[in-house]
């Protein structure tokens, strides 16, 4: 048994040795250099605080030996000099550590959120979102302070440990070898502390999340909570969570206490043994009273050093579970690659699914299709109809390459999709959604984000653009009734709009997309008789040219459809012109 866990040990030591390389990674050389410079800063300041001691000592001797006025005038400005300078290292360094650490902790951000985006469907239905924004934070404000100030730390402690021991040594072997005894004993305590706080800093993290990701939802639907009278109920929810972690932080707390007290009085009482032992040294005349008292600043330093690095070994290991954390992510492999794939030049519209069948990921044994199959042809309007839970939706997310069809192919002029580039294929198709959601930002942002190509301009013509979308989409007289227009702020998920009026703004962000597919899932299910009369008449002169997949519950939608396909229980149950289907009935 006793093997079994020291090879656990071994690989764990190797495992945090690689966090740690590949950590150091993210330092960039810009930042190596900044590094250096602090380091030097900080070397001034660690040989300002070593020689503080050496001037104490002659300070205390030169007054018992009633040393001349002049060279005690001499000591005190060299002194301030030297002060002065510790004074200019220490501000610099604290300057170019911080700023470093931003450095750091920009670069591992950029790249976490890019995983991030990189990342299918299906991994953010398992995965809260709080739990990917505690990593985007904490966890990489941890791992950049690991590589700056716990680095920093590592630097300033050793200087103080190493050379605080030399310098001990010139002042009295005898007594140094007494007191440095004690170093092992910090050590180890240290190391298991450490591997403590590592592990117990993770399950932490991971309460925290939880908790964090089930308070933002409450929070971002106020409403919901008010119109059922839960407040109570939450408060008390929200108590009861918090209290889950209780015991955890009682434990961390415990631990943090305990090292740090038994390093106090580690410390203390090998003071009180360097001065009761350096009595019985100055009594037989070997050092001076200056000397014992400089040794003693020393062996505080020295100390402090060694509790110093063992804490940071602590901290480290602590910023090495962040970091394991956050590499999760970053080694994900998606499973479906957005930017991998073909890309064609041209594209007729065909889009064809043969056989298909889908389960979500998250629900694997409930196939939501099976064997669905139908061809929307370039230019046709194809309506998808049927009971709610069908499989309407999925098959819309299936045909954006939101998810993969467990089997079964989508072609797109016959070729699969699979195939193609999973953004550029997005990029060929506009979707209004069931429950479209907006940005908070403005009205015009939020059209603006339909185009094609991503980046932000103000010129006339795209201005131009956006208020053509808006008043296709039947939107344009609500925007100007608003006091500002088309600068008027949605709200988060576009909450301070009516929801026909979110429809609408999703509908001209469709438009100025300007794609040759066109997915309608319910696009007009928020609007009175009248706006959806214009939107259609709108949306009919966008589908012109374009193939449509309308999806829509109500006849009056379905009208002006050439042909429609009926879906119940993940299957395409009837199929024909609207004229036959409705005489079927
Ligand atoms: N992200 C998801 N993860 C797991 N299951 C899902 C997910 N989205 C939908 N489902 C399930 O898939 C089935 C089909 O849902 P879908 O949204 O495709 O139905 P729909 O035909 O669009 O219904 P409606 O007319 O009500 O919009 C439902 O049983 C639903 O519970
Ligand atoms: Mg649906």
């Amino acid at each position: 048994e006793d093997e079994a866990v020291e090879v656990e040990a071994t690989s764990e030591e190797k495992t945090n040795k690689q966090l740690l390389l590949r950590l150091l990674k993210f330092i960039s050389s810009d930042d190596k250099k900044t590094l250096a410079v602090a380091c030097i800063a900080m070397s001034l300041t660690s040989m300002n605080n070593l020689a503080f001691p050496k001037i104490i000592s002659h300070l205390i001797d030169g007054v018992s030996k009633g040393a001349d006025a002049q060279s005690k005038r001499k000591l005190v400005v060299s002194s301030l000099i030297m002060f002065a300078v510790g004074a200019v290292g220490s501000w610099l360094r604290t300057y170019l550590f911080a700023i470093t650490s931003d450095s750091v902790s920009k670069r591992l951000r950029g790249e976490l959120f890019n995983a991030i985006l990189k990342q299918e469907s299906g991994f953010f239905d398992q995965t809260p979102v709080q739990d990917l924004q505690c990593r985007m934070t904490d966890d990489v404000q941890a791992m950049a302070n690991a590589t700056t100030s716990n680095l920093a730390k590592v630097y300033r402690y050793t200087n103080s440990a190493v050379g605080g021991s030399i310098l001990l040594f010139t002042i009295s072997p005898r007594l140094t070898v007494a007191t440095l005894g004690v170093v092992p004993l910090v050590g180890v305590t240290g190391m298991l502390y450490g591997m403590r706080a590592k592990k117990m800093s993770k399950k932490m993290k991971e309460n925290v999340s939880h908790i964090a990701s089930s308070v933002e939802e409450k929070l971002a639907n106020m409403r919901t909570v008010r119109l059922f009278s839960m407040e109570e109920y939450e408060g008390e929810e929200y108590r009861n969570l918090l209290s889950l972690t209780e015991e955890d932080v009682r434990r961390a707390a415990h631990a943090e206490g305990l090292f740090l007290g038994g390093l106090a009085f580690g410390g203390f009482t090998s003071l009180l043994g360097v001065l009761y032992y350096g009595g019985t040294l100055v009594e037989k005349n070997v050092i001076t009273v200056g000397a014992l008292t400089s040794f003693a600043m020393y062996s505080a330093t020295v100390g402090l050093g060694f509790s110093g690095l063992s804490q940071v070994y602590a901290e480290t290991l602590k910023a090495l579970s962040s970091a394991q954390r956050v590499f999760e992510i970053l080694d994900r492999t998606p499973a479906v690659n957005q930017d991998d794939g073909r890309m064609l030049d041209s594209i007729e519209g065909n889009i064809e699914l043969c056989n298909v069948c889908f389960a979500y990921p998250t629900r694997p044994d409930a196939l939501v299709l099976s064997g669905v199959s139908f061809h929307l042809r370039k230019g046709e309007t194809l309506a998808l109809t049927g009971p709610s839970g069908g499989g309407k939706s999925t098959i819309a997310a299936l045909i954006t390459r939101l998810y993969e069809p467990s089997s079964g192919r989508i072609m797109l002029d016959g070729i699969s999709i699979s195939t193609l580039s999973a953004s550029w294929l997005r990029k060929q198709i506009a979707v209004v959604n069931q429950d479209p959601i907006l940005f908070s930002d403005t009205i015009e942002a939020n059209i603006a984000y339909g185009r094609p190509h991503a980046k932000r301009s103000n010129s006339a013509s795209e201005l131009e653009d956006i208020e053509e979308a808006a008043r296709r989409a039947n939107a344009l007289s609500f925007i100007m009734d608003f006091p500002d227009g088309f600068q008027t702020q949605v709200g988060e998920r576009g909450h301070l709009l009516s929801g026909g009026q979110r429809q609408r703004v999703a509908i001209a962000r469709a438009m100025i997309r300007d794609p040759k597919i066109l997915i309608l899932d319910e696009a007009t299910s928020a609007l009175d008789n009248a706006s959806e009369l214009l939107v259609k008449e709108a949306l009919e002169r966008l589908m012109e040219g374009r193939s449509t997949l309308l999806i829509a519950h109500r006849t009056s939608t379905l009208a002006g459809s050439q042909r429609i396909a009926v879906i119940d229980g993940g299957r395409i149950v009837e199929e024909g012109h609207y004229d036959d289907l409705i005489s079927k009935r």
